[in-house]
């Protein structure tokens, strides 16, 4: 039984009958970015408790927090440079910028006044929710639509895990297709397929223009993943068994392959800064911080902020699902770590 947004299915539908099977990733970026009634493009997607699953934003201003923190560094490691953008993709309705903002300006305001924060994002609605979030910090705030030069940091969280995929394993690729008044999936051969062109395309466009800095990817992924033939689908804190189920009202992700990330990458002149998981980074930044003024004011004592640690942190909630993975590009050799790799375990990445 196909379910999900009336209008989006007579689409994909009648684009099937014309077309015959799609690739998965063309199905995918329909279901989540058709430019109408796509789950993101059209601003129905909603993040944390009463939506569709929770990320680490979504726990609490914490995350934020503690990622300014590490972007402070980063900024103390660049000279403490003028302009430093930090450049988030992925923004969805501007939480996570209000908390970075919101501590940067109120703990580090050297730091305030040097940066801007300019958000990539392609979809209209998305951008009337940021705005309206972060009204408070204007002043500092760009958009754009697709990239731009910059010098700082690229920041995403849960970005690759929502870039269409085409579901291959072992030189069989699964297509949809119409059977009667059902999608199906059909299989045919297919001699190389690269899976994830979309992740790879963006790391493209980051490196590209990314002049000096680091790019910060968080999401949850494998690092040794050779079969990529499942997608995840979640609604309503669910996990529901077909794709075919809610579409335009679910979301579609697929666990990030950091290794061919990180391949294309290194291709593109970028340095591996670190990968580990969530549990280690954050500990690596809370040791760090811990001791001065900045993680006085982050590590308090209520209740509230204990809790999001522990969601944040433990190996069974969000802490060993999540993996950070930091790159860098002429920002010449560090003796140190920055703060969030300092206990970094991944061996067979790094
Ligand atoms: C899983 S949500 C994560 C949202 C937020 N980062 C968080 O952690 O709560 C994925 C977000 O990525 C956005 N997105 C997908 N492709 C994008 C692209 N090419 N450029 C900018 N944003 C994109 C979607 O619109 C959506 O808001």
């Amino acid at each position: 039984m196909i379910t999900g947004n009336p209008d989006l299915i007579r689409f994909i539908r009648a684009e099937l009958e014309k077309q015959g099977p799609q690739s998965f990733a063309w199905f995918m970026q329909q279901a989540l970015y058709h430019p109408e009634h796509g789950y993101y493009s059209s601003g129905r997607c909603v993040i944390g408790r009463e939506g569709d699953y929770f990320t680490n934003v979504s726990v609490g201003p914490l995350f934020g927090q503690l990622l300014a923190a590490q972007f402070a560094q980063m900024w103390e490691r660049l000279g403490k440079m003028n302009n430093f953008v930090i450049v988030e993709q992925g923004a969805h309705h501007g939480q996570f910028a209000r908390d970075v903002l919101d501590f940067i300006q109120k703990r580090v305001p050297e730091f305030f006044d040097a940066l801007r924060y300019l958000i990539v994002e392609p979809f209209p609605i998305l951008q009337e929710l940021q705005d309206h979030t972060l009204k408070a910090f204007q002043r500092k705030l760009g958009w754009c639509s697709s990239m731009q030069p910059f010098k700082g940091v690229h920041f995403s969280n849960e970005l690759l895990d929502a870039m269409p995929v085409r579901l291959v394993s072992d030189g069989v690729e699964k297509f949809v297709a119409l059977d009667g008044d059902r999608f199906v999936f059909v299989e045919r051969h297919v001699d190389e397929a690269i899976f994830n062109q979309a992740a790879l395309q963006c790391i493209d466009d980051v490196a590209a223009n990314l002049q000096r800095g680091y790019v910060i990817a968080i999401d949850y992924g494998l690092s040794e993943e050779k079969s990529h033939d499942c997608a995840q689908v979640r609604a309503r804190h669910r996990n529901l068994d077909s794709p075919f189920d809610r579409i335009g009202e679910a979301d579609i992700t697929m666990n990030v392959d950091w290794r061919s990330i990180v391949e294309r990458a290194q291709a593109n002149g970028l340095r591996i800064a670190g990968l580990t998981d969530q549990h280690h980074f954050l500990t690596g930044l809370i040791c760090r911080f811990a001791n001065d003024d900045l993680g006085q004011s982050l590590l308090t004592d209520s209740p509230k902020t204990k809790r999001e640690l522990q969601t944040l942190l433990h190996p069974e909630m969000l802490g060993r699902a999540f993996q950070v993975l930091a790159l860098a590009k002429n920002v010449g050799p560090e003796t140190n770590p920055l703060a969030g790799f300092k206990f970094a375990r991944e061996p067979r990445l790094t």
